[in-house]
């Protein structure tokens, strides 16, 4: 995807602003994507990024004077820079360097690449800025003009600022830019889901033809689709993934779905769980619990009141999270069927053991009562998700977790239907750092109204992020 900056020349303006310093983290991720960039410098820029910084990022000489004679190759250099440029952007810009750009003052060397950058070479225009200086009318006056001189305005975003102020003013965060950057060029592929859904699309409502959603035709259309495996679908991209999550993050501290979860109680759970076979051994599984405490995050920056039950795992419980502690499945049985009737929304992304011993010795099996094999009874263990599905409210929102290891979507679609649930959550042991004690999963959605979403690989906190967006959406339309 990044390819498209693959000797591409960029030239990197920067101006005096307290923002420069997010700009080495844009340079670096340019060169690393194969651009050749050029980072040029108002004087008062140096005073917040050094030269030498840059040059080693670039791998470029950085410009700065005018008249500096390193910079005096060829003649006319800076038309020679500005001609073969292939875009050019200016962050963060100052409300003194967007005042010269507006009206062609060319006093340094920055404003004059910038001018001298032909017509069809894109230039683009981060102001970051404080407030009052930002909504300043000159300010805004100076933006528009550019605006109407075909440059690409790069807004900034509502935040704490370094005055310490809070307003808009502040530069997005070096990723942004560089999307920004990509999809000047021409190439905008954030994941794909198959069914057309776009994150921020899901607000879209039904027709009520979609509402009524058939699962037996559903698992039969699966079935007969020869729908490729999650690992065929997903691309794998952790640079799209990081993107992602910035652009998610920026939407959660955003006023419209800030809090949305106010009001609800939310039951999560989440790790492994563990069956004991005497006092020293167990059966149990790879579950780390990332994945659920990842939810239990999520849910909780909502605005929810929100219940961690949790098999045993190495990880601390996010702060104000209620948290159980459990270690059998019998154990997170009793808890959940005692406890899920107060919840609006159950989420079961616990690994829960669908076996355990049918007799649990005291102290410890001796070898030598064995013999050299020792063989197991097992017994299933109750189906939690499949009683809760049976036993909620018309109003409670359930959400299993299906792991399968081949026809992922197909299997993902009979298991919502026989265990009653609103969503489920696909995923595969299939797909290398993905899944079971990693950061990160490949996950698809399956929705109750029938939608379908598949993700590629990303952050456990991402897929929170995504299958909480679509609980909201689909709790708020009461699809
Ligand atoms: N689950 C449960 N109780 C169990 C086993 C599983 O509540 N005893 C829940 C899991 O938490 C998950 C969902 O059921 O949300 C699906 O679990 P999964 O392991 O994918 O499938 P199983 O139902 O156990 O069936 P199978 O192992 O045959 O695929």
């Amino acid at each position: 995807m990044a390819n498209i900056l693959k000797n591409k020349r960029i030239i990197v303006g920067i101006t005096g602003s307290i923002a420069a310093y997010k700009i080495p983290y844009l340079v670096r991720d340019l060169v690393k994507n194969g651009a050749i960039v050029n980072v040029v410098l108002t004087p008062s820029a140096k005073e917040f990024v050094t030269e030498i910084t840059l040059a080693n990022l670039s791998r470029n000489p950085v410009i700065c004077e005018m008249f500096d004679l390193n910079a005096q190759k060829g003649g006319a250099w800076h038309i020679h820079l500005a001609h073969e440029a292939d875009l050019m952007i200016i962050a963060p810009c100052s409300a003194s360097t967007l005042s010269k750009l507006a009206s062609g003052l060319c006093d340094n060397s920055l404003t004059t690449i910038a001018t001298a950058l032909p017509r069809n070479v894109p230039l683009l225009v981060a102001p970051a800025m404080d407030s009052t200086m930002f909504e300043n009318p000159a300010t805004q006056r100076n933006i528009n003009i550019l605006r109407n001189d075909g440059v690409i305005i790069i807004p900034p975003e509502k935040g704490e600022l370094s005055s310490g102020l809070f307003g808009i003013g502040r530069l997005p965060e070096p990723i942004i830019l560089l999307q920004k950057i990509i999809d000047v060029f021409g190439e905008n592929k954030t994941y794909q889901s198959k069914s057309d859904l776009k994150t921020g699309d899901i607000t879209q409502s039904e027709t009520p033809d979609e509402k009524s959603i058939n699962f037996d035709l559903k698992i039969k259309e699966a079935l007969e689709k020869n729908i490729p495996s999650l690992s065929d679908i997903v691309e794998k991209d952790k640079w799209n993934a990081e993107f992602e999550f910035t652009k998610l993050k920026q939407n959660f501290s955003g006023e419209k779905n800030y809090m949305s979860l106010a009001g609800k109680k939310v039951l999560i759970s989440a790790g492994p769980t563990i069956e004991k076979i005497d006092d020293v051994r167990y059966i149990s599984n790879f579950s780390s619990g990332k994945m659920g405490y990842a939810l239990a995050e999520v849910a909780k920056s909502l605005g929810a009141e929100v219940t961690l039950v949790s098999g045993p795992v190495n990880l601390s419980a996010p702060e104000k999270v209620n948290l159980i502690k459990v270690n059998s499945a019998e154990d997170l049985y009793k808890t959940l069927l005692s406890n899920f009737n107060q919840y609006d929304i159950i989420i079961m992304s616990a690994a829960v053991a669908d076996y355990t011993p049918v007799e649990k010795k005291g102290g410890k099996i001796k070898k030598k009562t064995t013999g050299d094999t020792l063989i197991l009874e097992l017994k299933s263990t109750n189906d939690i998700l499949a009683e809760i599905g049976q036993k909620k409210s018309p109003t409670q929102f359930l959400v299993g977790f299906a792991l399968e290891s081949e026809n992922e979507i197909q299997n993902g679609w009979i298991k919502m239907k026989e265990k009653n649930c609103d969503m489920m959550v696909v995923n595969s042991p299939n797909i290398p750092d993905s899944g079971f004690g990693s950061d990160d999963n490949t996950i698809t959605i399956l929705r109750r109204d029938g939608k379908e979403i598949n993700y590629q690989k990303l952050p456990k906190l991402v897929c929170g992020i995504e299958i909480f967006k679509n609980i909201i959406d689909l709790i708020g339309n009461n699809q």
